[in-house]
């Protein structure tokens, strides 16, 4: 094991992220995906800006950390962590065309910034270049990878036809979070341990990844509701973009007058008034951060299988700050409303 992989300061649930082992292996990240897609076509440089405008690594970190926890070597992790975040970028330049999202990573989003077509483009190379990252792992890595993007793909599709509507519940939900955002997540904790020639623990880091990925895409949905919390991008684009997130989904259940007022905004258009937003995060919050917890504990359960290690406790980490995020969201400040 490297000097780099052998640091023993012990990870905190604030200080995670500050750790010198993360510090290293996130400038590690930097450095790698600077490189890629260095060609002058609006292709690449929509992928190349995107990459270069940084993000919270999260798909990276976790191969690093999944395949140090399973005794892989730092740098034969490299390729794999640039295709994870690879396969991510693809996905937020297709996914901020879809969404009419005008930032991200508190830049323009490259749909405006360069055009459209070169955000379709650009998703397309990047999916190609993690692929040719990913060509020579072994099964049952690269299956899973492949089934991965299929199911991300797919579940972006699906959120279209549920876009504007409430049917199907947390179960709807749940399908579409799995294939967007836990099937790679997934992916990502396991591959090191099947590269570096360990796969028995790969099942048990797949069900934390997937767990993590669930919770980590229903804090992204509480985030929509809680403006500031997320400086990188527009707070209320899934409320303005029609997608059932999950708050919105738990509002509508727990309250069926919130449930029309939301399908009415949808219908008629116009912006969600502050005493909508209010009711949403009242009524739909709790029962959110409730789910984010109850996925947090099966992604524990999964970790906790594994031996004991610096690295393991790193992942475990993950999830603590995951938790605070999403219980910070509910203590936000809600909008004043003013009076009529
Ligand atoms: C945003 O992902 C899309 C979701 C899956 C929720 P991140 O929140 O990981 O985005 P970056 O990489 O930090 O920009
Ligand atoms: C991003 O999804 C794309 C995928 C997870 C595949 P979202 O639309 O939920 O993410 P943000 O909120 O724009 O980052
Ligand atoms: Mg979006
Ligand atoms: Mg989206």
């Amino acid at each position: 094991m490297s000097s780099l992989a052998a640091r023993t300061s012990s990870p905190s649930v604030h200080g995670w992220v500050h750790d010198p082992l993360v510090l290293e292996l996130r400038q590690r990240v930097a450095q790698r995906l600077a490189l890629l897609a260095p060609d002058d076509d609006p292709a690449s440089r929509a992928v190349r800006e995107l990459l270069a405008a940084g993000g919270k690594r999260l798909r990276p970190l976790l191969v690093y950390l999944g395949g140090l926890a399973a005794g892989a070597s730092i740098s034969s992790l490299d390729s794999l962590a640039e295709a994870a975040e690879l396969v991510h970028v693809a996905s937020l330049l297709h996914d901020d065309l879809m969404d009419g999202a005008a930032t991200r990573r508190g830049r323009p989003a490259a749909w405006r910034a360069i055009g459209p077509k070169a955000a379709v483009l650009g998703g397309d190379l990047a999916h190609v270049l993690a692929l040719q990252r990913v060509r020579l792992v072994p099964d049952p890595a690269l299956a899973h990878f492949l089934d991965g993007v299929a199911a991300m793909v797919r579940s972006q599709a699906l959120e279209i036809d549920q876009q504007g509507g409430l049917e199907g519940g947390l179960p709807a939900w749940r399908s579409v979070a799995y294939g967007k955002t836990a099937a790679l997540c997934g992916w990502c904790a396991e591959v090191g341990a099947i590269a570096a020639g360990q796969p028995g623990i790969g099942p048990e880091l797949r069900e934390f990844g997937q767990g993590l990925g669930l919770a980590f895409q229903a804090v992204d949905d509480l985030l929509d509701l809680v403006p500031g919390m997320d400086p990188g991008k527009p707070a209320f684009a899934d409320l303005r973009a029609r997608v059932p997130s999950l708050p919105i989904r738990m509002a509508a259940a727990a309250d069926p007058a919130l449930g029309r007022a939301i399908q009415a905004l949808w219908r008629d258009g116009g912006e969600p008034s502050p005493a909508l937003v209010a009711a949403l995060r009242c009524r739909g919050g709790g029962s959110a951060e409730a789910y984010v917890q109850r996925e947090l504990a099966v992604a524990r359960r999964s970790l906790l299988r594994l031996p004991d290690s610096r690295h393991r406790a790193l992942l475990d980490a993950m999830l603590d700050t995951l938790s605070l995020r999403a219980a910070a969201c509910l203590a936000a400040p809600v909008p004043v409303l003013e009076s009529q």
